[in-house]
């Protein structure tokens, strides 16, 4: 069995240089380790938490879709989808939710940290705090169970939402595995080897610190500018420069092979002017860089083609999300199990404390339907479809307070069971006994 990888990458943002090295570039390497079947998805619902703007929403998917892509991600080896392409994963959330501790989600750092910042300015501690944002960990756990991810590489910010959904697999399990375990237990892969690239200020280069190096937005041009603008010291050129405590060298690391940056550390030591290092930096990102970005302004001409990989990417998804799906609702006693034929071992199994009964369900049509079942499990009817439940339930009623016979008009071998006029259902004469039987034992 191949170790599944899975992680998301929230769809509210414009890729920077630090997102590259720290998550795009390390995700992409390990999607081609043998042995590994990576899963890398768009988080656009977590981005509906951050963000309520349609326009930036739908520009930042296309943007990290077609950055993953610039990059070398291959969608034929990786899936690669959209939460929101995948229905399971919403409806997998809830299930969650209804097994998941209130207090579990009260512990929650990126909750309780909001709530500390509305405390300290005297707010209601609940000030702009939607359910979207407590809950936020349980949608991370259906993203990662629905495909029961072996691994997920994360930053350590997100190490707590890994043991919640840890902690809710179990809970789950527990509750209605009977012995079998519908989820794996994913484990947290912080990557300590992964650069973390200082910005503009030396600060972690962070969206929310304003001190961003730009990955393909505003092409090579951009680049520059920014890196230009990257804080150093006055030491004025000829004056030897402390290579190891200069931000500026450990960017240029992260994009260079040991010798590279050896030599320009030896450099810097020597008195190479900042100006010139800040070029040489431009030089080294654009090596690397340069190729992809061609390909990045080439796919965001074409929001088309993204749109199909993505499909293709989603019907992958779905190939495992839709039976696990159905195993699910099954577990949970949403839907019943295909029932066992005649004379089947369930059938045989007389009695079992099990008595006949009516179960209603929903169709895939979505209209409401219901089944007799005798004491062992076997399907002695199955009704037509209403439209609303109540009609499913006054016509239950109906065949319960009636007397069989009267309600059945016969039809060669079928009997045809009208109530108030309306056809209830249709069987086998051969049935009508056994039914009677049934109804009666209710
Ligand atoms: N919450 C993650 C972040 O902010 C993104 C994410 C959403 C994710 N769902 C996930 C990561 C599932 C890993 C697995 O970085």
């Amino acid at each position: 069995m191949n170790t599944r990888v899975l992680t998301g990458i929230t769809t509210s943002g414009t890729p920077h240089l630090g997102n590259y090295a720290g998550a795009i570039r390390p995700s992409i390497q390990a999607s081609v380790q043998p042995g590994v079947d990576a899963f890398y998805f768009l988080a656009d619902y977590h981005a509906l938490i951050k963000c309520d703007d349609p326009q930036r929403i739908a520009r930042s998917r296309l943007e990290i879709a077609a950055t993953w892509l610039a990059c070398g991600l291959d969608p034929d080896k990786v899936t690669f989808y959209r939460q929101s392409d995948i229905p399971e994963i919403p409806e997998l959330c809830w299930m969650l939710t209804c097994v998941t501790a209130k207090g579990l989600m009260n512990r929650a750092h990126a909750y309780k940290a909001s709530v500390d910042q509305n405390v300290a300015r005297q707010a209601d501690p609940d000030d702009g705090i939607t359910m979207g944002l407590f809950s936020y960990p349980i949608l991370m756990a259906a993203d990662i169970l629905m495909f029961n991810a072996n691994k997920v590489p994360v930053g350590r910010d997100q190490i707590q939402h890994l043991e919640m959904a840890r902690d809710i697999a179990q809970r789950f399990n527990h509750l209605y595995g009977r012995g079998r375990d519908f989820f794996v237990l994913p484990e947290v892969q912080i990557d300590d080897e992964v650069a973390t690239l200082p910005g503009l200020d030396g600060r972690k280069m962070s969206k929310s610190y304003d001190n961003t190096i730009p990955l393909f937005e505003g092409g090579a041009k951009a680049l520059r500018a920014a890196v230009m603008r990257i804080v150093t010291d006055s030491r004025e050129p000829g004056e030897p420069k402390d290579a190891e405590s200069s931000h500026l060298y450990t960017l240029f690391r992260a994009f260079a092979t040991r010798g590279q940056a050896d030599d320009f550390r030896k450099e810097l030591e020597a008195g190479l002017g900042w100006g010139e290092a800040k070029q040489r930096l431009c030089d080294r990102i654009d090596a690397e860089i340069g190729p992809m970005r061609e390909r990045y302004a080439e796919l965001m001409a074409r929001p088309a083609r993204i749109e199909d990989i993505l499909q293709a990417g989603a019907a992958k998804a779905r190939r495992l999300s839709h039976p696990l799906m159905e195993q699910l609702r099954e577990a949970v006693g949403l839907r019943t199990a295909a029932v066992p034929a005649q004379g089947g071992a369930a059938a045989n199994k007389k009695g079992g404390g099990k008595r006949a009964r009516f179960i209603s369900f929903r169709d895939d049509d979505g209209r409401f339907r219901f089944r007799l079942l005798a004491a062992g499990g076997e399907e002695l009817l199955l009704s037509e479809a209403f439209d609303h439940p109540q009609e499913a339930g006054a016509a239950i009623k109906g065949l319960q307070s009636g007397d069989l016979d009267t309600l059945a008009r016969r039809e060669g071998d079928m009997a045809i069971l009208c109530i108030d006029g309306a056809v209830v259902a249709r069987l086998n004469v051969d049935r009508l006994a056994q039914v009677r039987d049934a109804i009666g034992e209710l």
